[in-house]
Formats: C-alpha cells, sequence, structure tokens
C-alpha cells in the first residue's frame, strides 16, 4: 500500500513538472513570464492596465500578438536581423525558454 502511494506521488510530481520544467521541448509558459515581465514592463506597459494607456505608448504594443510574432520578433533581435539599442540587449540576455515564456504571456494579454 506504501509503494502504491510513493509511486502515485512519483506520479504526480512528474506530471506537474512537465508543464513548467521540460525545456526539450520548448513550451512558452505564460506563468513563469510572471517574473520575467519585470524588466520589460517599464517600456512596454503595465500588464492588466495598458487599456488607459494608448496616448503613452512610444514603444509597439506587445499584448494581443500573436506568440509567433512576438518569438520571431525577439529572435530577430537576438541573432541581429533586427535591429535597436535597447531591444538587441535585452533580447541577447533572454534564453529560448524566456522568449517562449514572454511570447505566451503577451499573446494573452489584449
Ligand atoms: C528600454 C525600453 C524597452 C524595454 C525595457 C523593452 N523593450 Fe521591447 N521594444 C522597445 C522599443 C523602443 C521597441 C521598438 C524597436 C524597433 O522599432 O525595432 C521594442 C520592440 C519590441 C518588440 C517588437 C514588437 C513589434 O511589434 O515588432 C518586441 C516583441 C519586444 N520589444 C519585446 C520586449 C520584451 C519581451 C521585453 C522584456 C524582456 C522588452 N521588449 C523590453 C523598448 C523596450
Amino acid at each position: 500500500m506504501k509503494t502504491l502511494f510513493a509511486l502515485f506521488a512519483a506520479c504526480a510530481a512528474s506530471l506537474s513538472m512537465s508543464q513548467s520544467a521540460w525545456s526539450a521541448d520548448i513550451v512558452g509558459n505564460a506563468k513563469a513570464a510572471e517574473t520575467k515581465v519585470a524588466m520589460c514592463v517599464g517600456c512596454h506597459g503595465i500588464p492588466g492596465y495598458k487599456a488607459t494607456f494608448p496616448e503613452v505608448y512610444q514603444v509597439p504594443k506587445l499584448g494581443g500578438q500573436t506568440a509567433k510574432y512576438l518569438e520571431n520578433a525577439l529572435l530577430a533581435y537576438r541573432k541581429g536581423d533586427r535591429t535597436h539599442p535597447t531591444m538587441d540587449g535585452i533580447a541577447k540576455s533572454l534564453s529560448d525558454q524566456d522568449i517562449a515564456d514572454l511570447a505566451a504571456y503577451y499573446a494573452k494579454q489584449k
């Protein structure tokens, strides 16, 4: 009985891990991005408060774009295909997982 329970617990643990920690196949995790967007909000607006912001936007709106679009833009900055003084530096500091997470996060914003 004890063994069965341990097995079950191990299973449950690996199931929940597959949601966030498996990086072999990179899947964007919007939840994980919540701590990462801290470095974006200064320029790209405060998540959840964008409705009051359009007038002060001096930078592209990220919320509501598709994840693929955002991912491509960030990868282009990181590779140097697209350049911008600040975005270059930021994109270079992001891992593939960061980019996928951030793209998933912003794609969910309206
Ligand atoms: C210092 C200000 C600043 C910060 C911080 C910043 N950005 Fe940007 N971002 C910009 C500007 C300005 C542009 C437009 C640059 C251009 O014209 O290529 C831009 C463009 C982008 C684009 C392309 C959008 C489009 O429609 O083509 C994406 C995607 C993006 N940023 C994502 C991010 C993410 C994700 C973060 C946080 C990890 C971040 N940015 C942090 C200023 C910033």
